[in-house]
């Protein structure tokens, strides 16, 4: 993926999400890992990333091109991303198979029938044909989150930005979802996600990035940042959430 940052920056206030950050994500990388402690600017970075937000300062570059802050230009950014967030993602009144076909109708501009083709096509994807009819009431935390994921892909994104896709899980289904998302970096999707979990993050992240304190303290391949960090702060972290 081809995305640099240049002195970011995004305040609430007088506290500061993000101080003019500079970092480019280096060539080859497909999954990028974002990792630090609450607070420290994730989720800001994220929405920022998809368009979902305008920094106070700075740049952010996708694919060499200045990404505006006008909002017709970043409507048409926002669709190429594809956005799964920790939870609550699914309209509650829509059935599975309608939360993935509306937006695909309403934001992407597909005839009705074949957004329906292409959402039974990635509820199968993901093992959801047998749910398709079910409101979120009806399915699992794993199923929803696999349903939101499904809603995610089916325009084809460029970009998937995920933040923590698994926080509100418990462990199995938490193992669910992060094989799906495993596949999907398995087959080549560009992914940027947050999370908690740090064996997941080593595991299909090409590239780390420690976040806090709104500031990019140390990134690296995942072997690097996490057996030899250079970084007390990172050696702090890890110590504290690799301890259980
Ligand atoms: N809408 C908002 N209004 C005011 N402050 C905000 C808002 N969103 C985020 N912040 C502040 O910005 C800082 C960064 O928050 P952010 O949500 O990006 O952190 P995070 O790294 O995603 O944390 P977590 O791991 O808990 O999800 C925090 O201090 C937070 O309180
Ligand atoms: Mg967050």
């Amino acid at each position: 993926m081809n995305i640099e940052l240049t002195g970011l920056t995004r305040r609430y206030g007088d506290a500061h999400a993000l101080r003019e950050v500079n970092y480019r994500v280096p060539e080859g990388v497909r999954v990028l890992g974002l990792i630090g402690p609450s607070g420290g600017g994730k989720s800001t970075l994220l929405r920022l990333l998809g368009g979902l937000d305008v920094p106070d300062a700075g740049e952010i570059r996708f694919d060499s091109t200045l990404l505006s802050r006008e909002d017709n230009p970043l409507r048409s950014h926002r669709r190429r991303i594809g956005f799964l967030f920790q939870a609550f993602n699914l309209f509650p009144h829509l059935t599975a198979l309608e939360n993935v076909t509306l937006p695909l109708r309403e934001v992407h501009g597909k005839p009705p029938g074949e957004s329906e083709k292409i959402a039974r096509d990635c509820l199968d994807r993901f093992r959801l044909a047998d749910h398709a009819g079910k409101r979120p009431a009806e399915l699992s935390g794993g199923q929803q989150q696999r349903v939101a994921l499904a809603r995610a892909l089916a325009h084809q994104p460029k970009l998937l930005i995920l933040d923590e896709p698994t926080s509100a899980l418990d462990p199995e289904m938490t193992a669910e979802v992060l094989d799906v998302i495993a596949e999907l970096c398995r087959e080549g999707q560009e992914i940027v996600l947050s999370t908690h979990e740090m064996g997941f993050a080593r595991a299909v992240a090409d590239e780390v990035v420690f976040l806090a304190d709104g500031q990019v303290i140390e990134h690296g391949p995942p072997a690097q940042l996490f057996d030899r960090p250079e970084s007390a702060a990172v050696e702090k972290f890890l110590g504290r959430v690799m301890r259980y």
